[in-house]
C-alpha cells in the first residue's frame, strides 16, 4: 500500500547539509498497522512528510495505493491538482492536534471537505458521521478549548478521515497524552484499521505503542531503516534490537561457567513442556533466570532466560534440541564474563548467529 525506494532527504540549513533520510526502503502492506520507531532526530518525521509529499524527497520514489506520488508535480502548498487529489486520500494525524481554536469541533472536521469543494449539507452529514465514529457525537458544537487532550486527538483523527482515506499517517499522535488516554487513542486507531480496512503508518518513539497495536515495525537510526519486519518475524530474528526492546527479559547468570540463553516461544510452541523435556533428555539441571509472557501485536509470546551448566560449546546439542522444537534461541554473552553475578545491571549483547 505504501512503498518507498531509495528515499533520501537532505536539508540545506544555514549553509550546512543535513541528511535526514539516507536511502529508506519501506514496504507497508494494505490493511496493516505499521510502526516506525526511533530516537529523536532519526528521521521519522521527515519520512512521514515525504510519504505524503508535504516534503519533496531529494531522491527516491514514494508509491501510495499504486500511485507514484514523486512523479506528480508541485510541492507543499503549491502541489498540482493530481498530487492534491492523491493526498486527499492520505489522512494525517499530528502530535499537537493542529485544530483551529476559532472553529467548533464540527467546523474543524468540515475544513478539509470545504477545501475539496463538498456542499454544506454533505459536509455536515459527513462531519457528524465521523464524530460518531470517534465517539464524540455530543461534541459537535464544542470548541477545541473545551476538550481534553484525548478528545482533541479524536477530533484530529475524525478530520483526517474526512476525505475517506485509504491510508492514515500518524506522527507521534499519542506523545502529548497520558498513558490511559494513549491506550484509548491506540484502541481507536486499531478499531478504525479493522472496521474501515485502513492502512496505518505510525511514527513513535515509544516502544509500548508498537507493542500495543502494530502488525509490523521498522527501527530507524540516523536516517536509515536498520530493522524491519512483522512483529513475529522480528521476534524470530536472532540479535534483533527491536525484538529485545519489544520483549525485554532480564536475569543475571548465577556465576561464571554456565551458558545463558534466551528462549522465545510463539504460537503453539508456547504450550509445550520443552524445558522439562530438555532437562530429562540430556539429564541437565536448568536454572530459570527470568521469564515473561506478553501479548505483542495481538500474539501471545513467551520469553525465558535460562542457564545451562558448562560452556556454550558443551551445550550445542541441547540448544539444537530447542531449535528443533521451533523455538528461538539467543545466546546471551555478558560484557564482563568473569563476574556476571556482580556486574552492573545492563542489557547484555546478544550474539548474532544463524538460527535453526
Ligand atoms: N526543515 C528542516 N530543515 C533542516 N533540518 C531538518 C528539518 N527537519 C528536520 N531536520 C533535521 O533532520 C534530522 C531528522 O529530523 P526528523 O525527521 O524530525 O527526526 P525525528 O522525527 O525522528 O525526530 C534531524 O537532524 C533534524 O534536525
Ligand atoms: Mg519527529
Amino acid at each position: 500500500m505504501i512503498t518507498t525506494t531509495g528515499l533520501t532527504k537532505v536539508y540545506a540549513s544555514r549553509g550546512r547539509e543535513v541528511t535526514a533520510l539516507d536511502g529508506v526502503d519501506l514496504h507497508v502492506r494494505e490493511g496493516e498497522v505499521f510502526g516506525v520507531i526511533g530516537q529523536s532526530g532519526a528521521g521519522k518525521s521527515s519520512l512521514i512528510r515525504c510519504v505524503n509529499l508535504l516534503e519533496r524527497p531529494t531522491s527516491g520514489t514514494v508509491t501510495v495505493d499504486g500511485v507514484d506520488l514523486t512523479a506528480l508535480a508541485g510541492r507543499g502548498p503549491r502541489a498540482g491538482k493530481e498530487l492534491r487529489a492523491a493526498r486527499s486520500r492520505i489522512g494525517m494525524v499530528f502530535q499537537h492536534f493542529n485544530l483551529l481554536s476559532s472553529r467548533t469541533v464540527q467546523g474543524n472536521i468540515e475544513l478539509p471537505l470545504e477545501i475539496l469543494g463538498v456542499s454544506g449539507r454533505e459536509r455536515s452529514r459527513k462531519a457528524l458521521e465521523l464524530l460518531d465514529l470517534v465517539g464524540l457525537a455530543d461534541k459537535a458544537k464544542a470548541y477545541p478549548g473545551q476538550l481534553s487532550g484525548g478528545q482533541k486527538q479524536r477530533v484530529g483523527i475524525a478530520r483526517a478521515l474526512a476525505g475517506d482515506p485509504k491510508v492514515l499517517l500518524s506522527d507521534e499522535a499519542t506523545s502529548a497524552l497520558d498513558p490511559e488516554t494513549t491506550r484509548s487513542i491506540l484502541q481507536l486507531l486499531r478499531d478504525l484499521n479493522q472496521q474501515l480496512g485502513l492502512t496505518v503508518l505510525l511514527i513513535t518513539h515509544e516502544m509500548d505503542v508498537v507493542k500495543t497495536i502494530c502488525d509490523s515495525a521498522a527501527l530507524m537510526k540516523r536516517g536509515r531503516v536498520v530493522e524491519t519486519g512483522t512483529v513475529a518475524e522480528l521476534l524470530a530474528t536472532p540479535g534483533s534490537e527491536l525484538a529485545a526492546e519489544l520483549f525485554p527479559v532480564t536475569g543475571r547468570a548465577t556465576g561464571p561457567g554456565g551458558t545463558v540463553i534466551d528462549v522465545t516461544f510463539q504460537g503453539e510452541a508456547a504450550g509445550r513442556p520443552v524445558i522439562s523435556q530438555l532437562s530429562r533428555t540430556y539429564n541437565i539441571d536448568i536454572s530459570i533466570l527470568g521469564a515473561a509472557m506478553d501479548t505483542v501485536g495481538g500474539r501471545q509470546i513467551g520469553r525465558m532466560r535460562i542457564e545451562l551448566p558448562g560452556p556454550y560449546e558443551e551445550n550445542v546439542v541441547p540448544i539444537g534440541f530447542l531449535r528443533e522444537q521451533g523455538l528461538q534461541v539467543d545466546h546471551v554473552e555478558y560484557a564482563d564474563e568473569a563476574e556476571p553475578a556482580d556486574a552492573p545491571a545492563q542489557t547484555p549483547a546478544l550474539v548474532k548467529e544463524s538460527a535453526k
